[in-house]
């Protein structure tokens, strides 16, 4: 059984405060929402002080991103090791606003992927598909792409390694979701394309969220779905209220 994941990337938002008391809300509600993990991931500049909030805690830290170096002179980054001082235990990679918007290319997002794991951090390593290349036919041929590459080298010993997301490019942020079947239609290519590289037992033990406006009216018909092992929320992470509403939608999954 896949432990669900309810995982919300607060992306560039929010004020010193408000990201605490976030995490406060999350915190203080986590221990009612057993078979369930939750993870948030904030703004590098907070993760310090959530962390402190949520340490000794069931909720995870993680950070939006990380450099491939361990340290040095490059200037405005954050390695793994920072991650791992400041408590994080995942770090999203490969985030498609990273990609389309930072330009960031698949060999950097298999640099970073390789990185999180030499430092001890589970990548929560994202994929996903524009409208363009969906409406002319290559969702697969991208989605292949962007696993077989982004995953090179990458050499996960259990299957806690690794989290996949899957987060179709036209969904985020849009209002618009995959439909259930759309999405886990994709999460079934994403674990065969893992059970070729990694065999059968870590294909089935590998979680795949999906992300794209999720909500707590959509979080019921998405976690229902056979192979789709919870959520990478953004928008609606920024509410303690539906976060915390997805969080137990997400119960459903583990109570099936
Ligand atoms: P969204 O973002 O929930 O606001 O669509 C999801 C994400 O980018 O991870």
């Amino acid at each position: 059984m896949r432990t669900p994941v309810a995982a919300g990337n607060w992306k560039m938002n929010l004020t010193p405060d408000a990201a605490e008391a976030l995490a406060r809300a999350v915190h203080d509600a986590a221990p009612g929402l057993p078979g369930v993990e939750i993870v948030l991931c904030p703004p590098a500049v907070y993760l310090a002080s959530v962390a402190r909030v949520v340490s000794n805690g069931p909720v995870a830290l993680g950070g939006q991103n990380l450099y491939w170096e361990a340290e040095g002179a490059f200037t405005g980054e954050i390695s793994g090791h920072m991650l791992r001082w400041v408590g994080c235990r995942y770090c999203i990679v490969g985030h498609s606003e990273r990609r389309h918007v930072l330009k960031e290319t698949d060999d950097e997002v298999n640099r970073k992927v390789r990185a999180a794991q030499r430092h001890s951090l589970v990548p929560i390593f994202c994929v996903g598909e524009t409208r363009q290349h969906r409406e002319s036919g290559q969702m697969e041929e991208v989605i292949t792409t962007q696993v077989r590459r982004g995953l090179d080298g990458f050499a996960p010993r259990a299957s806690g390694d690794l989290v996949i997301a899957y987060e179709p490019v036209w969904a985020i942020g849009t209002g618009l979701t995959a439909t259930p079947q759309q999405a886990d239609t994709v999460h079934r290519l994403v674990r065969g394309l893992i059970r070729q590289l990694w065999g059968d037992a870590l294909a089935a033990g590998i979680r795949i969220l999906y992300g794209g406006s999720v909500k707590p009216d959509n979080i019921e018909g998405l976690v229902a779905q056979p192979d789709i092992d919870g959520v990478l929320v953004g928008g609606a992470s920024l509410k303690a209220e539906a976060f915390l509403a997805i969080a137990r939608g997400c119960r459903l999954r583990s109570c099936s």
